[in-house]
């Protein structure tokens, strides 16, 4: 069996730290592997519309943005179709009769779904769209047959439901769909990374994000006035490393290399850890040791990013490419979908003779 990565992102705002621990350096490695027959990365529009409907002008302005931050990481079109969502319309059907496979009280538990109706606080104001857009995106993934679905730890209830959504089709209908496997990060520190602010996850809306496309100016500010731990006043004090976000950025992006090279008096993270939990190493000296780190990591994206800057035409360019593989491929999909449920009636020579024969019987 091939193997095909789906994978996506809602075109609300610029990618940040998060996006790139997260998801977005996974795919890179994946696509660069050689091991995957086809990849396939999605700006979802379409889903972003779900709780966005009466700003569909950020979701446009966004695109572009996605679009760049991918290309500016090192997804390469000739290797990954980039798309866009809202242009496969087959993806909009398969969801319209995956739809009757999935009870509301099963929605109603999808633990990302109400999560997400708290944090937007819809309360008894849930669109519908946005109710059952685990559904839409279980067509995503199974309209491009993906095997592999890259996403963060907090996607994983989707893909879980993408899977009952398979099991279902295919009992039902006979064997179609492929049931995907989600991959998430192999490093813990990248199953979520916290804001700047200490909280729980980078954010747009908590303004606590460093972005792939920050200034580097921009970047050692952030980083300069991180949250760590509070009761760390003095250089001399104890500091905690659980909970202190500067710590938690170091596990995520530091490697023995960056020790080397910026902070040759520390072996490794572990020791660097020790003495700050021992007292007598400063907030200030660990800040810029991590500033260090993320403007090596940022720096060649940075300067991907203001090439692809230079040619919007081209980047537009791109996404209409990918785009119309991506349709063939969910059209192909869809195709097999409706033939399984016998929803093909001009297609069925056989439908037609049997009807012919019955009627012809009776006179
Ligand atoms: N829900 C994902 C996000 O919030 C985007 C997405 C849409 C997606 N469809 C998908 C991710 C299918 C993986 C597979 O970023």
């Amino acid at each position: 069996m091939s193997k095909i990565i789906l994978t996506g992102d809602r075109p609300t705002g610029k990618l940040h730290l998060g996006h790139y621990v997260g998801s977005l350096k996974r795919r890179v490695e994946l696509q660069n592997s050689g091991e995957f027959d086809e990849i396939f990365i999605m700006i979802a529009d379409a889903q972003a519309l779900t709780d966005n409907s009466d700003n569909p002008e950020k979701v446009r302005q966004n695109i572009i943005e996605v679009a760049l931050d991918y290309l500016s990481v090192g997804i390469d079109p000739e290797k990954t179709h980039i798309f866009i969502q809202s242009q496969i319309p087959q993806l909009t059907e398969l969801t319209f009769y995956y739809m009757n496979l999935v009870t509301v009280s099963r929605l109603q538990r999808n633990p990302t779904v109400k999560a997400e109706i708290q944090l937007r606080n819809f309360e008894t104001s849930i669109p519908v769209g946005f109710f059952t857009y685990p559904i839409s995106q279980a067509s995503d993934i199974t309209a491009f047959k993906a095997t592999t679905v890259p996403v963060g730890e907090d996607q994983e209830p989707m893909i879980e439901q993408a899977r009952e959504i398979v099991r279902k089709f295919n009992s039902v209908y006979g064997e179609t769909l492929v049931e995907p496997d989600i991959l998430l990060p192999d490093n813990k520190a990248c199953l979520r990374l916290p804001g700047t602010d200490g909280k729980a996850k980078m954010s747009k809306s908590l303004g606590n994000c460093i972005y792939l496309s920050d200034p580097a100016d921009v970047v050692k500010k952030k980083v300069m006035s991180m949250y760590t731990d509070p009761e760390h006043i003095k250089v001399e004090d104890p500091g905690k490393i659980e909970g202190n976000c500067v710590f938690t950025y170091l596990d995520a992006f530091s490697t023995p290399e960056d020790f080397a090279e910026f902070l040759p008096d520390y072996e490794n993270l572990q020791a660097l850890k020790d003495h700050y939990q021992r007292g007598g190493l400063g907030d200030v000296k660990v800040k810029k040791f991590l500033n260090n780190v993320l403007q090596k990591q940022l720096e060649p994206i940075r300067a991907r990013r203001h090439e692809y800057e230079k040619n919007i035409p081209e980047v537009y360019d791109i996404l209409q490419r990918g785009t119309k593989i991506a349709y063939e491929a969910a059209d192909e999909t869809l195709k097999e979908v409706k033939n399984a449920m016998k929803i093909n009636y001009f297609d069925d020579a056989e439908l037609i003779k049997i009807q012919s024969e019955k009627y012809a019987s009776e006179e």
